[in-house]
């Protein structure tokens, strides 16, 4: 079948995209269109044309398979110039998504429709670059510029009825798509109004400073990201210069995004997520059904995981020790939930309905009936292995069982389970109901239709579930330990907290590592070292962080940490008594202090991760050095526009990784810094997987 096909049908020439499964503008489609578009025009029997796409959706973007290839004409902008002029009137009919190329498409069409519930965006800036197809020109002729701005630079969808609201479409359908949209074009004037050709309207004068205030808030919210600054050229460009000559600019930019360090790196965690989420060699097998969820412990983690899946309809019991830890429980989801009103993230309709779904109990007989259970009680495996035995007692044999735990033993609570193919780890992040990040954590025993169940479910909730093998602090926080301990070690040698912080940050990180330890709290990993022994982990690194818990400064809740809070939350300010105690430990264990550049310290900790990610690879913890990006850019404030740790070392060349590397172990001793083979294969063919 063509990818693109015409019929004549009462005075219509129905152009019909057949491209499964998901009608990609790949070249057939593009040469597919300018031919039929001529075709249309050329047939008598049609005074007018409707575009359509079969399968379930509107062209959703550009081919991937087609990415890092030479051009193949016919070129997008072509196509979309070719529809836009053709004489007879051309309407676009919507169903699914029409994103990218789709919508620059449709924008080429004269009118446009769209079945309820189908979504239109441009999310081009996500992959790092502009649309560029005439998006960022005929958009804000459409929609005016402000608004163009805000789905341009957010690259967020639409829906249909935001669309119409905003003049993006011209009526929403209900029924029949084809069937009604043949009716619709049958009365749209057979000749094309000049102003339904968006490339010859003008564009609404906006106030001067629009732009500026734009690129400002952008700076901020979307710190480093290029595309998202080049988007808003492209709108002002829009608005200051003609069409031709703000479509080439976009062309120019396009061009010279696509092939950006930054556009790359964003193209890698695009398909690195999508990748995260499978299960090799499970294709076909069925998935356990799960509807209603039990959460055990309404503490920080329990409270935001019952958020999790009550906002995406589950029905949740939350179980406790006591009614008032309960209520303390349901207090903090209330609270939270409010908040959200107040922000406008959620109505406060839904916000009553998400609670309603949760409810409560103290006794383990309410769970007999519940599909899944996500322990989230004391980091104790004895507290633990106590609860899982409870629920054995209680629930269905098949349920699925998952601890939310941060560093225990997986295997050894599984092992004394009687199913323990039914366990897994399911390791949230905090906040849990904002947090992309699950990893999920597979023991020895587990049942893979277990592992794919957990992960589709994930993607129900909104999250990115990564699969990690079982060891200390599974991939995440094993790593985190590495990155820290540099960044300790570089406090000794002679740096300041907040000049790690600082590099960090300008490094692009959310956090440096010592305004997070202050935030989460530095007593919590204090107590996590508590339980290893001296071997497994770099005790000088970590002596201020323990010095500092022992005088009773644990970071923000107790006033001060690494840095002072005067006057509750927020920034911390220097604090010369820990630049005391800096130097004296330094002093103690024997450190020579001198000067540390801030490249150094970006360096140090960023192959401190790479290298500890090399060796999760090599003993199959993570399943690839892509999910460990997922890892880091979902999970640790790791910027999305450098890709992901393990990327950053592939865009310095991982032979050049691996020499720094190796020279690392040679001034600082290969403790630490000891190399796996995958590194240094890796180092050899230039990519990691
Ligand atoms: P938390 O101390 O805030 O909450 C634990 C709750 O469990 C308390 O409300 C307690 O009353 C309840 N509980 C204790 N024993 C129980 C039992 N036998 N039956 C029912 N409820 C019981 O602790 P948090 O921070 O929520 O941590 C929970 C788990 O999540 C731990 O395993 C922790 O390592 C893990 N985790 C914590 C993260 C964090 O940032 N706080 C991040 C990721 C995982």
């Amino acid at each position: 079948m063509a990818a693109v096909s015409m019929q004549i049908s009462d005075g219509v020439a129905v152009i019909t995209v057949d491209n499964p499964p998901v009608n990609a503008i790949s070249q057939a489609v593009r040469q597919g269109l300018m031919d039929a578009i001529a075709a249309a025009n050329a047939d008598e029997r049609a005074r007018r044309i409707l575009l359509i796409c079969a399968g379930r959706t509107f062209m959703a973007g550009a081919d991937v398979s087609e990415f890092g290839k030479p051009p193949l004409k016919p070129d997008l902008p072509d196509v979309v110039a070719a529809i836009e002029g053709s004489e007879k009137p051309v309407v676009a009919a919507i169903h699914g998504q029409a994103l990218g190329g789709g919508l620059e498409i449709a924008l080429g069409c004269h009118y446009r429709i769209a079945l309820q519930g189908s979504r239109l965006g441009l999310p081009e800036v996500n992959l790092g670059l502009v649309p560029g197809a005439g998006g960022t020109q005929r958009l804000p002729r459409l929609i005016g510029a402000e608004k163009a701005l805000e789905m341009i630079t957010s690259g967020k969808p639409v829906n249909a009825d935001k669309a119409a609201a905003l003049g993006l479409v011209d009526q929403v359908m209900a029924g029949e798509l084809q069937a009604e949209a043949l009716v619709y074009t049958q009365t749209v004037a057979a000749t094309v109004p000049a102003e339904r050709r968006l490339s010859s309207r003008p564009v609404k004068t906006v106030s001067g400073s629009l732009f500026d205030d734009w690129r400002k808030v952008k700076a901020k919210r979307q710190r480093g990201v290029q595309s998202v600054q080049a988007c808003i050229d492209a709108v002002e460009a829009a608005c200051t210069l003609s069409f031709e000559a703000g479509r080439q600019k976009e062309r120019e930019m396009f061009l010279a995004l696509r092939g950006s360090a930054q556009s790359v790196a964003l193209q890698h965690i695009f398909f690195a997520e999508r990748q995260a989420g499978k299960v090799a060699g499970l294709n076909g097998a069925e998935l356990m059904p799960v509807q209603s969820v039990a959460v055990i412990g309404a503490g920080t983690m329990g409270t935001g995981i019952a958020m999790a899946f009550a906002q995406k309809g589950f029905d949740v019991t939350l179980l406790e020790l006591s009614a008032e830890a309960l209520a303390r429980g349901m207090e903090r989801i209330c609270s939270l939930n409010a908040k959200s009103v107040q922000r406008g993230r959620m109505s406060a309709d839904q916000s009553e309905a998400m609670q309603a779904r949760i409810r409560t109990t103290t006794d383990y007989a309410d769970l007999a009936d519940v599909d899944m259970v996500v322990e989230a009680v004391f980091e104790d495996l004895g507290v633990k292995t106590k609860v899982f035995a409870q629920l054995q007692a209680v629930c269905k044999p098949d349920v699925i069982l998952a601890s939310n735990t941060s560093y225990l033993d997986m295997n050894k609570l599984a092992a004394t389970m009687e199913r323990p193919e039914n366990v897994v780890g399911m390791h949230f992040f905090s906040p849990a109901n904002i947090m992309k990040l699950v990893e999920v954590v597979k023991t020895d025993y587990c049942n893979p239709v277990v592992l794919k169940t957990v992960l589709g479910l994930l993607k129900t909730l909104g999250k990115v579930g990564v699969v990690s093998g079982v060891c200390h602090g599974f991939i995440g926080n094993r790593m985190y330990q590495s990155y820290q301990r540099e960044a300790g070690l570089l406090l000794l040698e002679g740096a300041t907290p907040a000049q790690v912080d600082r590099a960090l940050y300008q490094f692009g990180m959310a956090m440096g590592p010592f305004a997070v330890a202050d935030m989460s709290g530095i007593d919590i990993s204090y107590m996590m070292r508590k339980a290893l022994t001296p071997e497994q982990y770099d005790t000088r690194a970590f002596t201020v962080h323990d010095r500092l818990v022992e005088s009773d400064r644990k970071g923000q809740k107790t006033g001060a940490g690494f840095y002072r809070y005067e006057g509750g939350e927020g920034a911390g300010v220097n604090d010369p008594e820990v630049l005391a105690l800096i130097e004296s430990v330094a002093d103690e264990l024997g450190f020579e202090r001198r000067e540390i550049s801030d490249a150094e310290i970006i360096e140090r900790c960023m192959l401190g991760l790479v290298n500890e990610g090399a060796h999760i690879v090599e003993e199959g913890i993570a399943g690839s050095a892509s999910d460990i990006d997922v890892v880091y850019v979902n999970g640790y404030g790791f910027p999305r526009h450098l890709g992901g740790p393990m990327h950053y070392a592939k865009a310095m060349g991982i032979d050049n990784a691996a020499a720094k590397i190796a020279s690392y172990a040679e001034v600082l001793g290969d403790r630490w810094w000891s190399q796996s083979d995958t590194l240094n294969q890796a180092a050899v063919q230039g990519h990691w997987d």
